[in-house]
């Protein structure tokens, strides 16, 4: 049997990281059925340079995605990725006005991103023909996405805001940037009718745009066109609405973690092509390749978490690892995500904002992996966010499919410790750790102590295999 009979022969089985049973798997892609019907539709829509990674399966029925990699959330996409992404809904909205189809959902669920993180659109199931009720959807596009970016443009510090995984919508914007002008209309929304207050509030959503561009008449001429006139083609606003994105400057972030990895040079270690080991000299890097090269090529799947900048996450990638980098840090996952994009998205590495303390049941089976590392950060869970042990020891194994790679940093507290630890009797010792390792993990090896880069604090490399 050939290979692509094999595959053929093959049936679909849920995807494995899919909570939400949207999507089927075989062959480590991922698979979304749709309605025959549709299938003629679809074809010229995913033609498009908006979705080049959807790909219509007739054996299937179903559209496939080759490097699929989990459901995202959006309060998981960096910022910059969001403005990419905004960018492309926008393209996408451009092509279908022109052929008289029109887009009804404007949120930032509507964008796929797989393992090589750059975003496309995958909403099909919001394309409808146009109408004078269906129109491009211009407020709840300023709502959902527009909002959200000037806020991140403006106010770069509201970014530790959005950390935990909180919302920050248009609604900050307009409590932040146009005091008045929210009180007035609200006020003035609560004395009127039910409809013409509706009409009002759609009206504050779009404030912030038009107050943006008060110094260009045509702009808001447009824009005003566009409102009241329900045959007027969105064409003019789409335009004006990437114009504005396209000119933003890149966000200048800063965490509290960003700074971490400023003694190495990551431009260089992610611009590397054929020579990559070249940037990771350092003993304890040459020891976690060596145990991730047992699997290398394999197209195995790897959480990296509390990744930072992604240098670690680097080296599953560059192995041939399917690697999904997290860390609650926004801006050294936007620093991340902003050097995959410059490498033109050629590495399988997708960068997520994600925090582990908050990850729910949905969201471990969403990123469970084949092999998972956390280094340098489960002395961080034990002092800093009150993990036990035996906490610790059962979220990594929901985690992890296979390998478990930590480490154990004797002799520190972690940034921010509230050393609250000793009330919830877990002690923090190497041999409580590897205990509690043991319960979930078939056996657990401490494979030698190295220092990290630029640090002389010694760690113990951990494996626990299943
Ligand atoms: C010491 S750095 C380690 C970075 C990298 N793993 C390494 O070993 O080079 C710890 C990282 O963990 C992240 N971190 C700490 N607590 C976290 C949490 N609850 N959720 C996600 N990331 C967290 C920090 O933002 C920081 O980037």
């Amino acid at each position: 049997m050939t290979e692509t009979e094999n595959c053929r022969s093959m049936a679909l089985t849920p995807f494995a990281r899919d909570p939400y049973h949207n999507f089927f798997e075989k062959n480590k892609m991922a698979f979304l059925k749709v309605d025959e019907k549709k299938f003629d539709d679809l074809e010229s829509v995913l033609s498009s340079k908006q979705c080049p990674k959807a790909i219509l399966d007739r054996d299937e029925m179903s559209i496939r995605y080759e490097k699929f990699a989990t459901p995202i959330k959006t309060t998981e996409i960096p910022p910059t990725l969001k403005k990419d992404y905004a960018i492309t809904y926008l393209k996408m909205a451009l092509r279908l006005e022109k052929e008289g189809l029109t887009l009804t959902n404007s949120e930032f669920l509507s964008c796929h991103v797989d393992f090589n993180s750059e975003p496309f659109f995958k909403d099909f199931s919001s394309i409808v023909k146009k109408s004078n009720n269906t129109r491009f959807p211009f407020i709840d596009f300023i709502n959902n996405q527009y909002a959200l970016i000037s806020l991140y443009n403006k106010y770069p510090r509201l970014i530790g805001l959005a950390r935990d995984g909180g919302k920050l919508d248009i609604e900050d914007l307009m409590a932040i940037e146009h005091k008045f002008a929210n009180f007035f209309l609200s006020a003035l929304s609560n004395l009127l009718s039910k409809p013409l207050s509706k009409k009002i509030s759609r009206f504050v959503k779009v404030y912030p745009f038009l107050y943006k561009n008060k110094l260009n008449p045509l702009a808001l001429v447009e824009i005003f066109k566009f409102l009241f006139d329900k045959n007027r083609s969105a064409e003019g606003v789409i335009n004006l609405l990437l114009k504005e994105l396209q000119s933003l400057p890149n966000f200048c972030f800063e965490g509290k973690w960003t700074d971490y990895y400023s003694s190495i040079d990551l431009e260089a270690t992610f611009s590397e092509k054929s020579n990559w080991k070249i940037n990771y000299q350092g003993n304890r890097a040459k020891a976690i390749i060596k145990v991730l090269e047992e699997d290398a090529d394999k197209k195995y799947t790897l959480l990296d978490t509390g990744s930072n900048q992604g240098y670690f996450s680097l080296i599953g990638s560059n192995l041939g690892y399917r690697v999904t980098a997290m860390d609650y840090d926004v801006a050294s996952i936007d620093h991340l995500y902003r050097r995959l994009k410059k490498e033109a998205y050629r590495y399988e590495l997708l960068p997520l904002v994600v925090n582990f303390s908050n990850l729910t049941s949905n969201d471990l089976q969403r990123l469970r992996s084949d092999y998972v590392i956390a280094l340098g950060f489960t002395h961080h869970l034990w002092y800093v966010e009150g993990y036990t042990w035996e906490q610790i020891s059962n979220t990594f194994s929901s985690l992890s499919e296979k390998v478990f790679i930590t480490e154990f940093k004797p002799n520190t507290k972690g940034r921010g410790s509230k050393t609250i630890k000793s009330l919830a009797g877990s002690r923090y010792e190497l041999d409580d750790f590897t205990e509690a390792l043991k319960k979930n993990f078939k056996t657990v090896e401490v494979v030698g102590e190295y220092t990290a880069e630029a640090s002389t604090a010694g760690r113990l490399l951990i494996v626990a295999r299943k």
